[in-house]
């Protein structure tokens, strides 16, 4: 939620800061802006709307020198506005601010502001950080940086440059990430990994209440008394390449597409000679696992129905009890975590604040904490006592799709290997899961070939106004992903239900035409599928089945059919989502929506 980005060195700082932004676009996307600081001067450049804007304003009027800093923004404090935009300078235009977070007590600080005498041209609560900076300044940002902070409450990243200082910029870190790449005669800082990539691979990743002072041959960093500290650089392992999005015309596409070598590559990674290697970052015992009393999983959005379908297998093959929860509601239930149990957090970019919020609660009661993380290094994998890496490449596109896959495939390994530990399923059984597994993205390549297939129904239910999904069992939380994503990127209406439940009142909705998407592959609760759609179908529904190759009743109950290879009930999930997920993608393409960024969201959801 919003990006920030910051350059020092030789090259043309506008593009630098533009490229960098572009690499952040998906944290948000509606205003962005850039400054730098020449011949003693602020320049600043900032406009409501699309990246592309201030692109246009660059090309006609280019910052210039070899300091600069950007923002692109999620509105939280203000509306989409020229003048909302970041950066946000204070009233004698010497210093620049751009923020990723949000200033919680900012209403009494501007109060204080304003009655000595400072003015403001936004609405944004990060107005009030440059304003205090300037009103700090003793001929030391470092020292104005820290008092200022000293003053804030919330959560907050921040680059800032002046024109007093003008050779580094002072970036600090409380609550939001902040990462800096090193360069060769150049330093870069940016909120995510994405920004770095095209210059350097090195990074060090800041912690909160840690301040960086930025300069084009060397970085310092101080704790929150301002007493300097040590820190150790990494080397990050994705490429540039993997940012890009090839000869798809969208993210979201490309990593559909992704899919099978995302499951080919976690294979060779984490299944060793039928044994389990969820790698360096996962260090419970196995006497710890076998131990456990129960499972709590918490985590937003995909990621949680990613969790619903983990309660499915941990319940069934390992026979622990698992409790499923959205991490903001998490957080303030106070939950009985009595006996011993694991809390797990899973989350694609391990900074979204409520699942991290989530883990600090757990962790104040002194709770492991497993959890399922894509982006290395993130926040939430850093705070957690283990880690299993989603090893899903960068996902850029703001729908989850292959992260959401992945996830599933290490809760269904996660859950063979306490069953081992637990002796609930024994070794021959676990094996002949192993094999199933290792056929899958064959199986996943079959559905992408029938991607065409999937565009001509979308065709058909493109101008539809309202969607229910529904599943049962292990399927119906992948039924209420399909819904989420429909939704969010086609702007669609569109709700899961566990098929079962519709009778209790869902079915008053069903009229003729109404369009309904139904996960009836071969299963343990097929035949009450059959008997749900049956139920639509007599009010007039129109029915969209996902069934299994070869299953030809559903291609007679229903108006249209898509089929999946026949695979094992609990790895279902991961081969339906993907039909659901080219669903969506045609129906907000066929709709004209920029599938790669919905209006109103963002992907990292930095703010609770
Ligand atoms: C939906 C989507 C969101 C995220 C949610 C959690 O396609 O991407 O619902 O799943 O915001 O994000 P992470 O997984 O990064 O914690």
């Amino acid at each position: 939620m919003c990006g920030i980005v910051g350059y020092i060195g030789d090259k043309d700082i506008n593009s630098v800061l533009m490229a960098s932004l572009w690499r952040l676009e998906y944290r948000g996307y509606d205003s962005s802006g850039v400054a730098s600081v020449m011949d003693g001067d602020l320049d600043v450049r900032k406009m409501e709307g699309r990246l592309m804007n201030l692109q246009e304003i660059l090309a006609d009027k280019p910052l210039s020198g070899n300091i600069g800093i950007g923002h692109t923004r999620w509105a939280t404090h203000g509306e989409p506005s020229d003048q909302n935009a970041h950066p946000q300078v204070g009233c004698k235009n010497k210093i620049a601010v751009v923020h990723n977070g949000i200033v919680e007590n900012y209403y009494s600080l501007k109060e204080g502001l304003l009655k000595r005498n400072h003015f403001f041209k936004s609405n944004t609560d990060t107005e009030v950080i440059a304003h205090l900076i300037e009103e700090n300044y003793e001929n030391d940002l470092k020292e104005s940086v820290l008092k200022t902070v000293s003053q804030l409450k919330g959560s907050y990243a921040i680059a800032v440059i002046s024109t007093e200082e003008p050779d580094k910029i002072v970036v600090y870190k409380y609550g939001s990430p902040l990462i800096v790449g090193i360069g060769k005669k150049e330093n870069l800082i940016a909120s995510d990994i994405p920004a770095l990539l095209d210059h350097t691979k090195d990074i060090i990743i800041m912690n909160d209440g840690e301040l960086g002072i930025i300069s084009k041959n060397k970085v310092e960093f101080f704790d929150h008394e301002g007493k300097k500290i040590a820190k150790e650089k990494k080397k990050i392992k994705w490429d540039a390449e993997s940012l890009e999005k090839g000869d798809f015309p969208h993210y979201m596409l490309k990593e559909i597409h992704e899919q099978s070598d995302v499951i080919k590559r976690n294979i060779k990674l984490k299944i060793k000679k039928n044994e389990f290697d969820f790698g360096e970052n996962f260090n419970f015992s196995p006497k710890e696992l076998a131990n456990l009393s129960h499972i709590i999983i918490q985590a937003c959005g995909t990621s949680w129905h990613a969790g619903y379908i983990g309660k499915y297998l941990f319940e069934t093959f390992a026979r622990i009890h698992t409790e499923i929860d959205i991490s903001s509601e998490f957080r303030y239930r106070n939950p009985v975590m009595d006996g011993e149990p694991m809390v797990m957090a899973i989350t694609q970019s391990g900074e979204t604040a409520d699942t991290l919020a989530g883990l600090r609660e757990a962790k104040a009661k002194f709770l492991k904490i497993l959890s399922l993380v894509n982006v290395h290094n993130s926040t939430i994998a850093r705070e957690s006592d283990s880690t299993i890496y989603l090893d899903a490449g960068p996902e850029i596109g703001v729908a989850s799709t292959k992260a959401f896959t992945s996830q599933i495939f290490q809760l269904y390994l996660l859950s063979l290997y306490l069953a081992k530990l637990k002796w609930t399923l024994d070794d021959s059984e676990i094996r002949k899961k192993i094999e199933n597994i290792k056929k899958l993205p064959k199986k996943i390549d079959k559905i992408l070939a029938k991607e065409n297939e999937i565009k001509e129904i979308a065709k058909k239910f493109k101008d539809a106004k309202d969607f229910m999904f529904i599943g049962r069992g292990i399927n119906y939380p992948t039924a209420l992903e399909g819904a989420l994503k429909l939704k969010e990127i086609s702007y669609i209406h569109a709700t899961g239900y566990p098929a079962g439940e519709m009778k209790h009142g869902p079915i008053a909705l069903i009229s003729e035409g109404s369009p309904v998407v139904a996960i009836a592959t071969k299963s343990s609760v097929y035949d009450k599928m059959l008997s749900n759609i049956e139920e639509l179908k007599s009010r007039k529904a129109k029915v969209i089945v996902v069934g299994t190759e070869g299953d030809k009743i559903i291609k007679e109950l229903g108006s249209d059919a898509i089929y999946i290879p026949e695979c094992e009930e609990n790895l279902s999930p991961i081969l339906v989502s993907i039909p659901l997920q080219l669903f969506a993608y045609y129906i907000a393409v066929l709709n004209g929506r920029d599938v790669d960024r919905p209006r109103n969201l963002a992907k990292s959801v930095t703010v609770e």
